[in-house]
């Protein structure tokens, strides 16, 4: 049998491509192996957004050439966000490597790999530049692709990813996406449905829909539109899946009736991650995010008297273009205000080949981009505890993952069990392993700025309320 390893970084998009791609291997006969030099093909899946993560990548590229030159035989593969970016480039930095399959070609790697295997040479598939050709040509050269499904590269066998679009049309300044992930497209409803029922079928209990900008979900068939609210509403008749959340959201499209499906279908996780990257207009302005802080605000206030215990997240770029202190300061105004669930902070990373590159210079020096990182981590770490700390005494719903941490599953022995509310916060607990995949209510006793602890509650509720 052959042997499989798989390395992912980057977003959730990465993750479902590698459950996809590993599926499609394993109908090959393909075995997956834990090491790369268990393996006769590894593969790295990979991202572009920043600098660092691709620095990373050539430097485990770089572990392999060794490896390569005592087992020639081996398959080294890139895929992904960089190998769309650079393209053969990654043959001349890493001339070891055999394959480089961007995003929308995936599905061609089993085919790709048996060419290699027979001697046909390097093979490389990208689709086509954004400027490469008619719009059509280039949606086409993306292609979807979500037929497979592998249980054992999920978050856990009862979670999955599900795409409900492709590509991204924003073009915010800074951002390398929509030139390696393509146009804009969303999928039809009907096979999106489609797809949860088989997941709902082989025990899958929360879904996660994906898309860049998730909530600008738009399809049309036969003269009818499908929004994400009318998706939740088709997904919410799914049997057998008791939770379904969306990311990532963009400020804009965030509507009133988006709010009001979120509140008003029970399955629907209360979780909403909106990005805002900047508390600055001028920053926002040259970031082109398309709507001002005062919007933003706004936006945050319609959550809140919508959904009251809706747990918001957010995204920020410190250090971008002529970000100024006191642009800073208007950003860490915004996330002491904006009381997030949690922050991603990320300094910014100049992406040749995006706007921003092109027409401002990254002119923040670096020790001022870590100082202002740091600052904001640690205020959102106060906030963090500070509101994790109001849920004590309070029950939530959890949907139990597995084990907290490598334990063995001794039979009748109660463990240490991890798993998320409703609000996508971390809540452990001890429990019997069979609750494993089961919605429970849990109580919660203390916490600190990641992660709720709790008992599983039981003295007023069966089994038929919770299990579905
Ligand atoms: N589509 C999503 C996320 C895109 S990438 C959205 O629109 O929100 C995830 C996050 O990485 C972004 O929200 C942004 O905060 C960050 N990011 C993107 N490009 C970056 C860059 N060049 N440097 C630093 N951070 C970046
Ligand atoms: Fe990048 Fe902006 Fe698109 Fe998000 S919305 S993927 S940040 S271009
Ligand atoms: Fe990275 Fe590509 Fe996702 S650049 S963040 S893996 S879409």
């Amino acid at each position: 049998m052959p042997k499989l390893y798989i390395e992912t970084v980057g977003c959730q998009m990465n993750m479902l491509d590698s459950e996809l791609v590993v599926a499609s291997l394993r109908k090959q006969g393909y075995e997956l192996v834990s090491t790369p030099q268990q393996a006769d093909t590894i593969l790295f899946n990979t991202c572009s957004v920043r600098q660092h993560a691709e620095d990373k990548i050539y430097s485990n590229l770089g572990r392999l050439k060794y490896e390569k030159k005592h087992n020639p035989h081996k398959i080294i593969g890139v895929l992904g966000c960089m190998a769309q970016k650079d393209q053969k480039l990654i043959f001349e930095r890493a001339p070891y490597v055999d394959l480089v399959v961007g995003p929308g070609q995936l599905h061609q790697i089993p085919s790709l790999i048996e060419q290699i295997s027979a001697g046909a040479g390097r093979q490389l598939e990208v689709s086509l530049d954004r400027t490469g050709g008619s719009r059509s040509a280039v949606e086409q050269s993306f292609e979807s692709y979500d037929p497979l499904r592998d249980e054992q590269m999920r978050p856990s066998p009862y979670q999955a990813y599900v795409r409900i679009m492709i590509g991204c049309d924003k073009f915010c300044t800074y951002c390398i996406v929509p030139k390696v992930r393509g146009p804009e497209q969303s999928r039809p409803a009907a096979q999106i449905v489609a797809e949860v029922r088989r997941l709902a079928d082989e025990g899958c209990r929360e879904i996660t829909l994906l898309g860049q900008t998730v909530n600008s979900y738009k399809h049309t068939v036969g003269g009818k539109t499908w929004r994400l609210s009318d998706l939740l509403h088709d997904l919410h008749e799914v049997e057998g899946i008791g939770r379904i959340k969306f990311v990532t959201n963009y400020p804009k499209d965030m509507t009133d009736e988006l709010l009001h499906t979120v509140r008003d279908l029970p399955k629907c996780s209360h979780y909403l991650h909106v990005p805002v990257q900047s508390g600055s207009n001028e920053i926002l302005r040259r970031m082109k995010r398309g709507y001002t802080v005062e919007e933003y605000r706004e936006m945050l206030a319609r959550i809140h008297s919508i959904i009251p215990d809706a747990a918001i997240t957010s995204d920020f770029i410190v250090g971008f273009c002529g970000e100024t202190d006191a642009d800073y300061e208007l950003s860490a105004e915004l996330l002491r205000e904006g009381r997030f669930k949690n922050t991603f902070i990320f300094k910014y990373s100049e992406r040749p080949g995006t706007k921003g590159a092109e027409l401002y210079a990254d002119d923040v020096p670096e020790d001022v981009k870590r100082r202002r990182n740091n600052q904001l981590l640690d205020m959102q770490t106060i906030i963090s505890d500070e509101d994790n700390q109001q849920m004590l005494g309070r029950k939530v719903e959890v949907l139990v993952e597995g084990p907290s941490k490598k334990q063995e599953l001794g039979e009748g022995s109660l463990l240490q069990l991890t798993g998320r509310d409703n609000c996508d916060r971390i809540v452990v607990f001890d429990g019997q392993p069979r609750l494993i995949g089961q919605f429970l209510p849990v109580m919660i006793y203390d916490a600190n700025a990641w992660t709720l602890f709790g008992t599983v509650v039981t003295n007023h509720a069966g089994p038929e309320v919770y299990s579905l």
